[in-house]
């Protein structure tokens, strides 16, 4: 079928190379090379699918990227980065590409992911439904995995979620912070009041402060009116403060004082304001660092670090590959109505890899294989090129009994839990002789990874 692309790239003998070999498959192309130009193209015409380069002489692709999902959340974008710059692939996920391709690539493998962009973006298209399915499928999302690492975040949230104390959560992109953030105050007494969520870092400089705290008419050209600010909104419940290492200095010194005793001024205000609000605020920088470099207030880190939660790298916690995968998979098959299952190989390839984007990637790869299946059983072939070039790196460290091992221990730990550790009750949900679970128990060091949770009868 034929579409309509856009191509962002100010290197000549790539623009001219993707958009030649782009039309000799039948493709519209517009290409430009300039940032600036390529956002204007894209608002005035139709696109399937944006491709657009990281380092542009007048931009960045992530902040081109950014600024069409804000427009368009539909649009489905493709990033290139440079080989080495794992970072902004991960910035890129985050921020709702569809995929990346590191440079230098062959064009059979950009051809490949072009077509599984242009599928995803039909499948986009005819989204009444889904988007229907997808809010009854993804309805009550909850934390999955039960490796000894999250246990103690769920034990950590259990805790937070009794008291009002405020709360940071750290940990690399991806890895559900977001996700915590919003089960503390489902869980927590103030569940009946509002959640209000603020992106520190996606709000200019300019506008945090009258986003937080408000704005009184007239305070700068533009405000019209008397605006109340998400502190205020957030009364009676939690504010969630995301990417706290971005803000600037000026509104850490409103901050320290919101947390210090509730109160603060509006914008060109004057009259003091008090609310009652349970702060939990997130990065995934190193915000120890900033401090010591005199980026972030010391005073205001140890405000906000009364209890730190740490969530665990994905990597770092390979048993929970395997649920998740599992969860995905269901979700995502009830989303697009479909049975798909994965075959070994994939699981396999799916458990070496190391996932830097953590478990936001892991459930775009699921969306993205699940969604495009065309038969039941997903083989490697679907995989994005980069999870499956992980493959013979690790494979000799781990094999397919390993993953079936760690498959097996993830669900009999999950079973002993869903029977509160009752053994004999877990043997029977399991198929198993109390005897087989006992061994399997001692196999997989089960009892003392879940020491002190559950009883032992
Ligand atoms: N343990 C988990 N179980 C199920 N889903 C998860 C889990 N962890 C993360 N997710 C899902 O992965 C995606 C990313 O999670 P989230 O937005 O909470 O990450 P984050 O740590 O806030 O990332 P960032 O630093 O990039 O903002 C979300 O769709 C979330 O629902
Ligand atoms: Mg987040």
């Amino acid at each position: 079928m034929k579409h309509n692309l856009l191509i962002i790239e100010d290197d000549k003998i790539m623009r001219v190379t993707l958009t030649d070999y782009l039309r000799s498959k039948g493709h519209e192309v517009v290409a430009c090379p300039l940032g600036k130009d390529g956002i204007t193209v894209f608002h005035k015409e139709e696109f399937s699918l944006v491709i657009s380069d990281v380092m542009l002489p007048d931009m960045n692709g992530l902040d081109i990227l950014q600024n069409i999902k804000e427009k368009a959340p539909n649009a489905v974008v493709l990033i290139i980065t440079a080989y080495g710059t794992i970072k902004d692939a991960v910035e890129a996920l985050k921020l709702g590409a569809f995929d990346y391709i590191t440079k230098p690539f062959a064009l059979e493998e950009f051809n490949l992911i072009i077509n599984r962009a242009l599928e995803v973006k039909e499948l986009r298209d005819e989204n009444i439904r889904l988007k229907k399915n997808l809010s009854e499928c993804f309805s009550f999302p909850n934390i999955i995995g039960d490796s000894p690492e999250m246990n103690k975040v769920y034990d950590l949230i259990g805790k937070v979620s009794k008291i009002d104390s405020t709360v940071l959560i750290l940990g690399e992109s991806g890895t559900g912070k977001e996700l915590v953030s919003s089960t503390i105050h489902y869980q927590s007494d103030r569940k009946k009041g509002p959640f209000i969520k603020v992106n520190c870092a996606a709000l200019p400089e300019n506008l945090v402060e009258s986003e937080l705290f408000g704005v009184e008419k007239g305070a700068f050209t533009g405000a019209d009116r008397r605006k109340p600010g998400r502190f205020e909104r957030a009364d009676k419940g939690t504010i969630f403060l995301d990417e706290i290492g971005d803000l600037s200095v000026g509104v850490q010194t409103k901050l320290l004082r919101v947390l210090q005793d509730g109160s603060f001024e509006r914008v060109g205000g004057t009259q003091t304001l008090k609310v009652d609000v349970r702060v939990i605020t997130a990065t995934n920088k190193d915000i120890e660092k900033e401090v010591q470099e005199g980026g972030f207030r010391e005073d205001l880190y140890y405000r906000l670090n009364v209890i730190p939660i740490r969530m665990p790298a994905l990597r770092d916690r390979k048993e929970d590959i395997s649920p998740l995968i599992d969860s995905f998979l269901a979700n995502y098959n009830c989303t697009f109505g479909k049975k798909a299952t994965l075959s070994s190989e994939v699981i396999t390839d799916l458990f070496d890899y190391d996932y830097p984007g953590n478990v936001r990637e892991l459930k775009n790869i699921l969306e993205r294989l699940v969604g495009l299946a065309s038969s039941d059983v997903i083989t490697t072939d679907s995989l994005p090129k980069h999870v499956a070039k992980q493959r013979g790196k690790t494979r000799t460290t781990v094999s397919l009994a390993e993953v079936a091992a760690e498959a097996e221990k993830g669900h009999i730990m999950r079973t002993l839990k869903s029977a509160r550790g009752n053994k004999t009750r877990t043997a029977e949900l399991l198929g198993i002789s109390r005897k087989t679970l006992w061994e399997k128990i001692k196999l997989f060091d089960i009892e003392k990874k879940k020491a002190g949770s559950g009883s032992s009868r």
